[in-house]
């Protein structure tokens, strides 16, 4: 990565295997009641397979066998690599994580249900276009500790698209901490978590940690996407507060916000070098350029120096 060289390149990679339950059956799609019912479908890929919007199609998983094929050749879903994600296929393959409240989504984002051993099991599909962490997957990143039942701070939570994937995948013994600084889409998000206990929605800038820390407890994992000129010192800021020795981050940097005249990669490794400078042990890149223009993701693990 970045201080040991650099992005990691965009494309495929083996995101295969790995462990959980392994579901499959036929799907059932469909789009879901909204719970916000104010906006716009956005059908635009996601997939890997197929190039539905802007540059899909990259990052198509390699390897072993394919999607489905048992039963026949039908359609199926496989656990993704980290716990608490799947990758489905229907025309291409997608990203989804399973709907804590079935019959619900959350940005019109199709649902798809599947025959269980126990029942049906409904899964989200999950738009990297609309989500950064979603196109960090979909791109490839060797290290992921959003788990089920980690404890998440989310900075720049906005209405919740992203917020709503993380919830899944840390399911009901989880929580994510999700910080939004805008009352109008604050409002969205507190209504989101109305319906997913494990949503603590906190509407508070987070150059203020200090003004929620009475609410949030120590995190297993901090994530930021709130397009900011001091986007990488609020990161800091709350990692000091609120992160674990050890837990782990991903810091979304969008260049522009910083300096739209210098070229992106100097605005990344200058946020990287923040993170260094305060203990945050930067371990990979993810360029998501082809989903988010302008963005990359800072991913590591939280090492502070002891203080004595
Ligand atoms: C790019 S959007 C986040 C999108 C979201 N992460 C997602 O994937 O659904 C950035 C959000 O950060 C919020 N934000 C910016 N500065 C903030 C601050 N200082 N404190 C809290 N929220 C902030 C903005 O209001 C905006 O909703």
């Amino acid at each position: 990565m970045s201080e040991r060289g650099g992005f990691r390149g965009r494309g495929g990679n083996d995101r295969r295997g790995g462990g959980g339950d392994r579901r499959g059956g036929d799907f059932h799609d469909r789009r879901g009641g909204n719970d916000r019912g104010n906006r716009g479908g956005n059908d635009k890929g996601g997939r890997f397979g197929d190039k539905g919007g802007r540059g899909g199609g990259r990052g198509a998983p390699r390897g072993r066998g394919g999607m489905g094929g048992r039963g026949g050749g039908r359609a199926a879903i496989q656990p993704h690599k980290y716990p608490g994600v799947f990758i489905g296929h229907q025309r291409g393959d997608m990203l989804l994580t399973l709907n804590m409240v079935p019959g619900k989504s959350v940005y019109n984002e199709k649902l798809i249900t599947v025959d269980g051993p126990n029942g049906q099991i409904e899964y989200r599909e999950w738009n990297p276009y609309r989500s950064k962490i979603g196109s960090c997957l979909l791109v490839g990143i060797d290290k992921f500790g959003i788990k089920p039942g980690a404890s998440v701070l989310y900075l720049g939570a906005a209405s919740g698209t992203t917020v709503s994937h993380v919830s899944d995948i840390v399911g009901p013994t989880g929580r994510v901490y999700a910080v939004e600084f805008s009352h109008r889409v604050g409002r969205e998000l507190c209504n989101l978590a109305k319906s997913r206990p494990n949503i603590v929605p906190i509407i508070e800038d987070a150059r203020h940690p200090q003004k929620y820390r009475m609410l949030v407890p120590m995190v297993d994992y901090m994530f930021a996407d709130v397009a900011q000129p001091d986007q990488a010192r609020i990161f800091v800021l709350n990692g000091q507060f609120f992160l674990k020795n050890n837990g782990g981050y991903m810091l979304c940097v969008k260049a522009s916000c910083v300096d739209s005249t210098l070229d992106p990669h100097k605005v990344y490794a200058m946020a990287q070098q923040e993170l260094k400078d305060a203990g945050f042990q930067n371990e990979e890149m993810a360029d998501i350029e082809d989903h988010h223009r302008g963005h990359a993701c800072i991913i590591g693990t939280y090492r502070p120096t002891p203080t004595n």
